[in-house]
């Protein structure tokens, strides 16, 4: 891997302090950035200086556990420059350019850049049009393109932001981040189907009754109503994560495991899913309540939410998936804030036998079906629930679990954004939602999230620390429920 600038707009912001500093910091530390690759972080202050900047890094670095006497200071000297792009003119983004050249010429090296927008929504066009004015679209090495998420807030917004930037950049420069797909336990989805017959063989509507996939959080809206109140739920959570991971649940096998034949199957899948109608979705808003046993605000109290807001912060959804594979399977989803646990799950339920053999469950609706839940986090891995029978007489089934788990097996897992920033890097597109999929999925929640769309769903109160409001049970098909509840 040779060595690159990587220039993080927005560079003294919430996602540099939490998560891009620490992410390349480890990866500094662990020998898997290339020597020589060096962090300018570009953002309004034009009080800031290289100093200051490497300064406040190391502050960051040891608010999130990772300060070591000596080497942190010299790092971030070594590694880390501050280039003010204060009101973001033509002259700031030219500035900006004549910065990173005097970094590449003072040690010699190749112009591979990154730029990286760690940015609120509404900064992504005027910085993606200043790199585009100011000639930083390209360079004699190579140039890309990270944007984070939320890309547009509907589908003609996304549409938009699409032809911005390809009229500055090729869609091999752009990373679009859906940092879900970073996680080891998102991308084993691949894997688990793909390199396991045994359940690949199972995997469609001959075997499968239902999926459920669940984004359960336990967090509140953390301080960032600005951003939320103007996202909720369906915005924040459903159109990305949670469809991200449908997809990887639901597509086909890629011809080869290569960006753009994962890329082209996921696009497939979604295209064949019919956009959600009002009836296919429950929403809902907590209200103050108790999480483990601590007492907590409802989210109308909570700072800088409007007192009569109706943004969602919890949704569950019926999909379905009109191809030969899974016509008839109902695919589930669901997300909220303010629930119980934190937990990322998919479950494939599957089909009960035809008939009962056995003389104490007569019924075959009686016998619990096998359940997969595969845990995307925390307590990464997965569980196969069958059935066995149960010592003694007369006969008796019980369920019992077949069961993996990553902590036991293997060291502690890499945060996504060290994956996906190392991605990025090598040039490894396979991680990041192309410019065709992201419409794909906006299009999926259109009647619903458009702007003046005819179906906005009514939503429901739950009490904070509850499993969402009762009126989501009514997407489920009878005699199924939401797992847990
Ligand atoms: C972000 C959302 O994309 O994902 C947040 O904006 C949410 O609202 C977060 O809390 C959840 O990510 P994770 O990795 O903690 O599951």
């Amino acid at each position: 891997m040779e060595p690159a600038t990587i220039v993080v707009l927005g560079g003294t912001g919430h996602l540099m302090r939490r998560k891009l500093l620490p992410a390349l910091y480890r990866l500094a530390g662990s020998g898997r950035l290339a020597p020589g690759t060096r962090i300018l972080g570009a953002a309004r202050s034009r009080q800031m200086d290289d100093a200051a900047f490497q300064a406040w890094a190391a502050e960051a670095l040891a608010e999130a556990g990772l300060f070591a006497e000596e080497q942190t200071p010299r790092w971030c000297r070594g590694c880390l420059a501050y280039q003010s792009v204060g009101g973001g003119t033509a002259d700031e983004f030219r500035a900006l350019g004549s910065r990173i050249e005097a970094l590449e010429r003072a040690k010699d090296q190749p112009a591979n850049r990154v730029f990286y927008l760690a940015l609120p929504p509404e900064a992504f066009p005027p910085s993606i049009a200043g790199l585009g004015a100011a000639g930083l679209n390209r360079s004699a090495g190579w140039t890309r393109l990270v944007i984070e998420k939320p890309f547009g807030r509907d589908l003609s917004s996304a549409q938009a932001l699409n032809r911005l930037v390809h009229q500055h950049f090729d869609e091999s420069q752009v990373y679009r981040i859906d940092h879900y797909l970073g996680k080891e336990t998102v991308q084993n989805l691949l894997v688990f189907r793909f390199a396991n017959p045994v359940f690949e063989t199972l995997w469609n509507r001959d075997r499968v009754a239902s999926v459920q996939i669940t984004v359960a959080e336990q967090v509140g809206v953390e301080g960032r109503a600005g951003y939320y109140e103007t996202a909720g739920a369906l915005r924040d959570i459903v159109q990305n994560h949670l469809t991200q991971v449908l997809a990887l649940v639901a597509m086909e096998v890629p011809g080869a495991f290569e960006a753009d034949q994962i890329r082209n199957e996921k696009v497939k899948v979604l295209r064949v899913i019919p956009p959600v109608g009002a009836d296919d979705v429950v929403c809902g808003q907590y209200t103050a309540g108790r999480i483990d046993g601590r007492a907590v605000l409802g989210y109308r109290q909570e700072p800088g939410v409007a007192p009569d807001s109706t943004t969602e912060t919890f949704a569950a959804l019926r999909l379905r998936v009109e191809n030969w594979r899974w016509h008839g399977v109902p695919f589930y989803l669901r997300t909220g804030k303010r629930l119980p646990r934190r937990l990322t799950q998919v479950i494939v339920t599957f089909r009960r036998p035809p008939v009962s053999l056995f003389s104490s469950m007569r019924d075959p609706s009686a016998i619990r079906p096998n359940v997969l839940a595969i845990a995307i986090q925390p307590d990464e891995g997965f569980e196969l629930g069958f059935q066995v029978k149960a010592p003694g007489q007369p006969i008796a089934l019980e369920m019992q679990r077949l069961r993996f788990r990553y902590a036991e097996a293997f060291a502690p897992l890499a945060d996504a954004y060290e994956t996906l920033l190392l991605d990025v890097l090598q040039g490894d597109q396979t991680l990041f939602v192309r410019a065709d999929e992201a419409e794909a999925a906006w299009a999926l929640y259109a009647p619903v999230v458009d702007r003046g769309a005819p179906e906005r769903p009514p939503v429901y109160v739950y009490p904070a620390g509850t499993w969402g409001p009762a009126e989501a049970a009514r997407l489920l098909a009878d005699g199924e429920q939401w797992l847990p509840s």
